[in-house]
């Protein structure tokens, strides 16, 4: 399959006599994908039941005849304002009980059943119109599940759905789920929170003081469910007259609900990467790193999401949306470097993207994202991005085609984890994400090409596995982990958790092949982190052990800060990035695993037939007596 690239394009924002002009520029700058329709409900139903498709006919075709494909979004990421009118009460509560009103986008409860009916209405007329159509090459389902927090919502459509789902999660003999089990389960004798009926349980807002954890953390399962079948949903009724690979786009560092299972539903998955919006909005790292990369983004931002989304969709990925230039939304909102445009998609290549697309065509002149660039300036002008997205697409038309990615590591991500650490981080700023984001960062730095794949998935045959932080891991997982013969790297807080987030005892990772507990768990403020013997520190978080395992490291203040046995290493504190390198490094030498040590900016990547060297930074970089220009993107044919 080729690398492709593409573009959103939102032709009712424009007037019709633009349309052709439109679609001549866009294949003549080499793209090949035009995403449309995805906020176009109100042209499409300007008032219940009376259909104007026309318009989309139209503009499906004019693309189509200009050689380009089409992904067409379903519109329920925004309901019109007349859906409100039928439906008062399909808007979302928040935590605080308000509603999360019309007049922007993303304003619907998961759990509205008379929403859900609307938008498989509306599915089914798209998808019976246009699922054969030869020009629709791809679809879309709604837009960003998640963004804007939106996937818990405190409604009492919500409230009467969670009522049910627990019902069937605590069955009993009859229809009505076994109470006492949820109280059992949820620990509900403390503060005397027990339940006499399902029908009394309400969601987790409001309350004097914090709720149960466990009361939380199943409102947060509950509410993944609502979406993953929200999707599925439409998938359905799209497959059902369309063979055209189904896609969702994803959004950066959202975590809200399991996009792996999401995943299981799609043909392609795909998300939204915006790295100079990210890197203000939602990179936690010092002020100075942020500055030296303002015009350039993190340099592992992307890649961890590209090594993400790959595993989402079991192979078959794209960029949906990507940054042409300044956006709106970011607490400041620099250009790019020159070159970075380019940098961004070869790496989106390089991580196996079968795709990347810019958002958006043509700067729109109006309403909330007027300040948001795009490929055209708002008066049709070519903007700076333009250039560099046609240098792309002269570029991959002689290259290889997509390549499968090579990866010696496999790091393990997992939603249900992250919503564990949300609901009792027992200190601030110790968010799983970060964790795991810490650890891929140590990993990058060395040169390791990484997958973030689900713990369900089968990682027997990587060279290196890391799995921080997952707070319950069921006996199948200990037991994969435990077995693994190459290096394995668990913790902080693995395995120290029920599924229902309380105490697995004794606490600690619980793992077969290596005797290790924790007595105690404190949380450090930012300004005390523990010393470690060697270089680095803990920083955050910090456990006891007791183990008869061999020390593998010590803080300066005599206890252990990790503890291995065989190839299994226990981490007992959150590792700092000098110490996460350190241990890394001493584990694959260890383990014959080759490392190269990236200077600052600098990142590879490996794939069946190449290696790719990308330069952030805006020095020169040396190594191995090569040298790498700032922005530049360094291909290396390492099989034919
Ligand atoms: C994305 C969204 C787009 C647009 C873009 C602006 O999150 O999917 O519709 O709003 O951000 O950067």
């Amino acid at each position: 399959m080729k690398r492709t690239l593409g573009v959103c394009y939102y032709p009712e924002h424009w007037p019709q006599n633009l349309w052709k002009e439109d679609a001549k520029r866009m294949a003549e700058a080499g793209l090949s994908w035009v995403r449309i329709g995805e906020f176009a409900w109100s042209k499409m139903e300007p008032s219940p039941g009376e259909l104007k498709f026309e318009w989309l006919d139209e503009i499906i075709e004019i693309l189509g005849a200009a050689g380009l494909s089409v992904v067409l979004g379903t519109p329920t990421a925004t309901p019109p304002r007349w859906m409100l009118e039928k439906h008062p009460d399909m808007l979302a509560i928040d935590k605080e009980g308000r509603p999360r009103k019309f007049g922007s986008r993303r304003h619907y409860c998961f759990s509205h059943e008379g929403y859900r009916e609307e938008c498989i209405r509306i599915v089914t007329l798209m998808a019976e119109r246009y699922g054969k159509n030869p020009h629709v090459g791809a679809w879309q389902t709604d837009n960003e599940y998640a963004c804007h927090d939106t996937t818990h919502s405190y409604s009492d459509s919500a409230r009467s759905a969670f009522k049910n789902w627990l019902r069937v999660r605590y069955p009993g003999s009859g229809n009505d789920g076994d109470i006492s089990t949820l109280n059992e389960a949820w620990g509900n004798v403390f503060w005397s929170m027990e339940y006499e009926s399902f029908d009394e349980i309400d969601l987790p807002n409001l309350t004097v003081t914090q709720p149960n954890p466990s009361h939380v953390l199943d409102f947060r399962r509950f509410s993944s469910d609502q979406v993953v079948s929200f999707n599925s949903l439409q998938t359905e009724i799209i497959r059902s007259y369309s063979d055209a690979p189904i896609t969702h786009n994803f959004m950066g560092k959202t975590t809200e609900f399991d996009h792996f299972e999401v995943g299981d539903d799609l043909d392609i998955a795909s998300w939204d990467s915006y790295p100079l919006g990210f890197l203000e909005d939602r990179v936690v790292a010092p002020d100075e790193f942020k500055q030296s990369f303002a015009r350039q983004g993190d340099p592992d931002f992307q890649a961890f999401h590209h090594d993400l989304y790959r595993s989402v969709g079991k192979g078959r990925w794209w960029v949906m949306e990507q940054q042409p230039g300044p956006v709106n939304w970011a607490p400041y909102n620099p250009s790019p470097l020159p070159g970075m445009i380019r940098l961004w998609s070869w790496e989106a290549f390089a991580h196996g993207a079968e795709a990347v697309c810019y958002f958006r065509w043509r700067q729109a002149p109006f309403a909330q994202e007027q300040m948001h660039a795009g490929l055209l300036r708002p008066d049709s002008v070519d903007a700076p991005a333009i250039a560099e997205a046609t240098q792309v697409a002269k570029e991959i038309a002689d290259a290889p085609s997509v390549e499968d990615c090579i990866s010696e590591v496999a790091l393990l991500f997992d939603y249900q984890s992250d919503w564990m650490w949300q609901t009792l981080p027992q200190g601030r700023g110790l968010e799983y994400f970060n964790l795991l984001y810490d650890n891929y960062r140590a990993l990058r730095k060395l040169g390791l090409s990484i997958d973030i794949i689900s713990p369900k998935e089968d990682f027997s045959e990587y060279k290196l596995v890391v799995a921080p932080g997952l707070l319950h891991m069921n006996d199948d997982l200990k037991k994969r982990l435990s077995e693994r013969a190459g290096p394995t790297v668990v913790g902080p807080r693995s395995g120290s958790s029920t599924m229902h987030l309380g105490v697995d005892r004794p606490l600690g990772p619980n793992l077969p092949n290596i005797d290790v507990s924790t007595t105690r768990i404190e949380t450090l403020r930012p300004d005390m982190p523990i010393l470690i013997e060697g270089g680095g520190s803990v920083q955050g978080w910090s456990e006891t052990l007791e183990t008869s395992a061999d020390p593998f490291r010590i803080m300066s203040n005599g206890e252990l800060a990790a503890v291995s046995s065989g190839n299994l290493i226990y981490l007992g504190g959150w590792f700092d990035d000098e110490a996460l390198i350190k241990a890394f490094s001493e584990i694959c030498l260890k383990a014959g695993i080759e490392l190269v040590v990236m200077p600052e900016g600098l990142r590879r990547r490996e794939t069946s037939k190449e290696m790719f060297w990308f330069n952030y930074g805006t020095n020169n970089v040396e190594i191995e007596g090569r040298s790498y220009p700032p922005q530049s993107v360094t291909r290396d044919l390492i099989k034919a």
